[in-house]
């Protein structure tokens, strides 16, 4: 049992440095190049066990954070310096197909791939994780995770809080052995929910914040388990706070959402702004819902981590404000071109039936590009969550069925490219498949299901016309 709740600060992922700039060979504009080596680290996590041996991003986990301006092209090589085969993709990103992490495109120990990515979408947390076939659970939970900011002026302007006051928060939950080092997934068939939970890296932080308002990026790196986040002060117990949600997976909802409480499972992001500057003096606790799904709670899974809040008052020029974009959503259709059945069948893990390792089979969409296609994602049962991601797109949540049986707000007021679908949910989601024709993935991002073929290929095809 891990004893030490709160009692180490958070720790803030380094931002990625520049190696230089490469000049584009067509437009001549410069091109942002870097460098990352994926190697082992040593991580005390217990302070009585031995450390943890961890696999990240230049040695980091989670890795470096890479902060980009949208309209700057980028190319990132990713030198493979650790034991296993790795494949890397950047989750949220309308990367073409060669640069988009396919799970069999593996780079080898001792080898390297450039990966270029467009940086041309609206500002949005992206992260980058492992995907290689068969073991992206165990690459991504021993550390190959990191978040990647794109940025654009249309959000700079809005004067959200910036700088040290907007701050990535990325959950995960694992299980430890009694000598300090990580209980590996890798025999694991159905999930690994995990007793102990961290944020960037460390278990249970706490974080000293002022009084004012500050910009969150919450992403679920967790291989298994969904969370359902509140606050509570130490004033008053019992009592969720109000926060804004003012983002998603696609970046900028309409406009915040005041909530109590926030579904997240794993890949999703959400951005809230919360507001420090009624709890001066305050512990504010950030806490996890028990009973969700199948998840298994432990003692302290109910407790995410601490804000210690400044007594004395501070300026804040921020801005929350009442209306933030709008967004393209893709026009609405009535037919449904997809069904897609997300079960466990003969002791594996299936869509419609079909693993990804039946590779005759397994592209169930041929969306020609650029239209838009409307999929029904339902839910098999057995209780399980699986949060389904669809790659290259951003799509439209639009209708939930059984289960919680209702569009979250969150998720209505702007474009996802994950969604939760909870214990027999039903869920229809529209996209435009664009920009690029290519074979792409859908799986469950339940890490485990996915390296148990829980993933199938979608290839957007170009039509000449
Ligand atoms: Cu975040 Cu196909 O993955
Ligand atoms: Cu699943």
């Amino acid at each position: 049992e891990y004893k030490w709740l709160y009692q180490y600060p958070l720790p803030i992922p380094q931002t990625k440095a520049l190696n230089r700039t490469i000049p584009h060979p067509v437009t001549g504009k410069d091109i942002n190049y870097y460098e990352v080596e994926i190697k082992e680290l040593k991580q005390q996590v217990y302070p009585d066990r031995g450390p943890a041996t961890l696999v990240g991003y230049d040695g980091l986990a989670p890795g470096p954070t890479f902060q980009m301006q949208r309209g700057t092209e980028a190319v990132v090589r990713f030198i493979n310096k650790s034991k296993n085969p790795n494949s890397v993709h950047l989750h949220g990103s309308y990367s073409r197909a060669p640069f988009d992490g396919w799970a069999e495109d593996v780079t080898k120990p001792g080898e390297y791939k450039d990966y270029y990515y467009p940086n041309g979408q609206n500002a949005r947390t992206l992260w980058y994780h492992d995907h290689a076939i068969d073991i992206t659970a165990v690459n991504a939970y021993y550390g190959q995770a990191g978040v990647y900011v794109l940025h654009d002026g249309e959000e700079s302007a809005l004067n959200l809080p910036s700088g040290n006051y907007d701050v990535p928060l990325v959950l995960s939950s694992k299980q430890y052995n009694n000598d300090g080092s990580l209980f590996s997934p890798a025999s694991e068939t159905t999930s690994l929910y995990g007793d102990v939970i961290h944020v960037n890296g460390q278990p249970w932080p706490y974080f000293k914040v002022e009084p004012r308002k500050y910009r969150f990026r919450f992403l679920d790196a967790s291989i298994s388990r969904t969370f359902q986040l509140y606050f509570e002060s130490d004033k008053k117990l019992g009592e969720k706070q109000d926060f804004n949600v003012i983002a998603s997976d696609a970046g900028l909802l309409s406009a915040p959402q005041k909530v109590k409480d926030l579904y997240i499972s794993m890949a999703e992001r959400y951005e809230v702004v919360m507001d420090f500057s009624k709890f001066k003096g305050e512990n504010v606790t950030l806490r996890n819902s028990r009973k969700i799904a199948a998840d298994i709670d432990y003692l302290h899974t109910d407790k995410v981590m601490k804000f210690v809040v400044g007594k004395d008052s501070v300026e804040d020029n921020s801005v929350l404000p009442s209306s933030l974009r709008s967004i393209p959503y893709p026009q609405d259709r009535t037919t449904i071109d997809h069904e897609f059945l997300f079960e466990r069948k003969n002791g594996g893990w299936r869509i419609n039936g079909v693993s990804f390792a039946d590779t005759a089979n397994r592209v169930l969409a041929k969306p020609p590009r650029g239209k838009v296609e409307t999929w029904k994602l339902v839910n098999g049962g057995g209780g399980w969550s699986h949060p389904i991601h669809i790659h290259l797109v951003d799509f439209k949540v639009v209708s939930r069925k059984n289960g919680r049986n209702a569009v979250m707000p969150y998720e209505a007021a702007g474009l996802k490219d994950v969604v939760w679908l909870g214990p027999n949910e039903e869920v229809v989601v529209e996209a435009n498949y664009a920009p690029w024709d290519g074979l792409y993935m859908f799986h469950c991002h339940n890490l485990i299901h996915e390296d148990h073929e829980m993933m199938a290929a979608f290839n957007v095809t170009f039509l000449a016309d």
